[in-house]
């Protein structure tokens, strides 16, 4: 039976025939709660991330499949450093292993992959691993898939104001005639379409440093899901409840 708008269905019959991205060109995730997935099941962190590597994996496939045009996902923050040293290591090495083994993937795929934050401050061998990557995939058009590493948004904006001061100096640019678009083509997410939706998996209810300027007329949309259980439902259930809702732009 068709569903009338409003239905949080994700499975009503006019879900499957509409279009699955309801309008979403590029989906941003904070991915949240590997650690108390695996405390639940009396696992060791370790294999939270793990699962949460599987999770990342599988949505990354659908949302291709969707023609979601890009999706960010924050992986590593500035501030993940603070964390214990044999977790840094657990996820570096998740990391590593995730570029290796789905490498192919992205190309049948036609992913193009991309980093946003201060990547080059990784391990040297995951830097490699990224640059070839980047190149190798430089020409699929299909979906961006682009990961958030060592990124901090804060960072990221003081990293362009540092460029456009730059450019300023150099007189590229006249102080007065800088603008939102200059600010926007200095930041890592160049050349992404607008950030349409934000979701943060985990129940929590904060931005935590992510894609704060990109966020500025995003929706956003929180769920208590631990994000090793955010699968194709929950992301078809975030799109259909982005689809219902009256973007405005600050207009009326
Ligand atoms: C939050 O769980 C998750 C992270 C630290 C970032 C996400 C990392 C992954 C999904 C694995 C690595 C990703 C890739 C792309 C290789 P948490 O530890 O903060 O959970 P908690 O709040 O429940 O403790």
């Amino acid at each position: 039976m068709p569903t009338k708008k409003g239905s949080t269905d994700p499975d009503s019959d006019m879900a499957q025939v509409a279009d699955p991205t309801h309008g979403a060109r590029h989906i941003a995730i904070i991915m949240d709660g590997n650690g108390r997935w695996a405390k639940k099941k009396h696992l060791p962190r370790a294999l939270g991330h793990k699962k949460g590597v599987e999770a990342v994996r599988d949505i990354v496939r659908v949302a291709g499949e969707m023609g979601i045009e890009a999706m960010t996902l924050y992986a590593f923050s500035s501030e993940n450093w603070n964390r214990p040293a044999d977790e840094i290591t657990d996820l570096m090495g998740l990391l590593r292993q995730y570029i290796q083994s789905d490498i192919d993937e992205f190309d049948e795929n036609g992913i193009r992959l991309k980093v946003i934050g201060n990547y080059k401050a990784l391990d040297s061998d995951i830097v490699q691993l990224i640059d070839g990557a980047l190149d190798r995939t430089a020409n699929n058009d299909r979906m961006t898939l682009a990961i958030a590493l060592n990124y901090g948004a804060q960072d990221e904006m003081l990293r362009a104001v540092q460029s456009i001061a730059a450019a300023a100096k150099n007189g590229e640019v006249n102080p007065q005639d800088i603008d939102i678009h200059h600010v926007s083509a200095a930041l890592d997410t160049a050349g992404l379409p607008p950030l349409d939706l934000l979701i943060r998996t985990s129940g929590e209810l904060r931005l935590s440093n992510f894609l704060l300027w990109q966020a500025a007329y995003s929706e956003l949309y929180f769920t208590d899901t631990l994000w090793p259980d955010f699968d194709k439902r929950e992301l078809q259930r975030a799109l259909k409840s982005f689809g219902d809702r009256d973007r405005r732009f600050g207009g009326r």
